[in-house]
């Protein structure tokens, strides 16, 4: 018998999207963010390690903040990878091969400025820093997603949740290290607005095409994972940067999902084909079992005991 494969999105989006990408990359440059890396750190509290190597007494910090910085910025180290499998889906002459030049200009800056600051303030240690670097640099692990459709409402996503994870973590260092915290809200600012273009590129996506997106978007909620497999004990550092209130299943729920998909309506998104109809009601059902179990994990955070329903 003879197997007929559906395409899983439209062939003709990106085409479709083309206009769309042009105003919200024109939108983007209205607002250009034009800060430096180097006019944030101060140089002058450096120290060389051969003088006085690292130790964690140099700035007291909690574990899952120190995993926090240690995953953040060897995920902004992967950066040639991102912006290869970007790349894949930009034909050439189409408006989001600027876009994507554009956007890896911007993201090259946050592992340099991050880095200064890591080494200047010895907020954790260079040398396992440096180790899970070349180890996940030379894995070249990051998500593929397979179509247009999949690939902006992964990023979607994924800017959400980079700019969460690093404006919880700027709040949780100390308040004296004015450097750190600054350095943090200006890569959450970057990544605010690399939101904005994919969530809102999403949005045309949707009015294009609501059920490739609406499948798109279900699919990529439901195997959503903040990107981060290359890193050395990568799970271990995730549980503990939960753990710190930092970035977890509650911020994924309440910060990242929540938010994005009550901006693309997808409740009320008319004429899905059937598949996308099934599709809505899977991830209805996954958000309110995902709902069930952050409730679940703040009462026992708390000590109360869970209502019998
Ligand atoms: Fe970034
Ligand atoms: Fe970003």
């Amino acid at each position: 018998m003879a197997v007929t494969r559906v395409p899983k999105s439209r062939p003709d989006l990106i085409s479709e999207i083309a206009l769309d990408v042009e105003r919200l990359y024109n939108r983007h440059l209205e607002a250009p963010r034009l800060w430096f890396p180097h006019e944030q750190i101060d140089w002058g509290q450096g120290e060389n390690f051969a003088d006085r190597p690292w130790s964690p007494e140099d700035y007291p910090l909690g574990e899952g903040v120190r995993s926090s910085i240690y995953v953040n910025l060897l995920t902004e180290d992967n950066l040639p990878y991102y912006t290869n499998t970007l790349l894949a889906h930009a034909p050439k002459g189409h408006p989001i091969l600027d876009w994507n030049h554009q956007w890896t200009m911007e993201e090259n800056r946050h592992s340099m400025v991050m880095r200064d600051w890591v080494h200047i303030s010895r907020c954790i240690d260079p040398t396992l820093l440096e180790e899970g670097r070349r180890v996940q640099m030379h894995k070249g692990e990051v998500p593929n997603p397979e179509t247009m459709a999949d690939l902006i409402t992964y990023v979607s996503f994924q800017e959400r949740a980079t700019q969460i994870a690093h404006r919880n973590t700027g709040a949780k260092l100390p308040k004296d290290d004015k450097m750190g915290r600054n350095v943090l809200a200006l890569i959450a600012g970057d990544e605010t607005k690399h939101y904005l273009f994919y969530r809102d590129l999403a949005l045309a996506a949707f009015a294009i095409d609501p059920s490739t997106m609406m499948i798109a978007a279900a699919n990529m909620v439901r195997n959503f994972a903040m990107p981060g497999t290359g890193i050395p004990n990568f799970t271990r550092h995730a549980v503990r940067i939960a753990r710190e209130g930092i970035y977890g299943l509650g911020q994924f729920l309440n910060d990242v999902l929540d938010p994005v998909l009550s901006l693309w309506d997808v409740d009320h998104l008319a004429g899905l084909s059937a598949e996308a109809e099934r599709s809505r009601v899977e991830l209805r059902e996954f958000v309110a079992k995902m709902s069930a179990t952050v409730e679940r994990m703040a009462q026992k955070a708390s000590g109360a005991t869970p209502a019998i329903s």
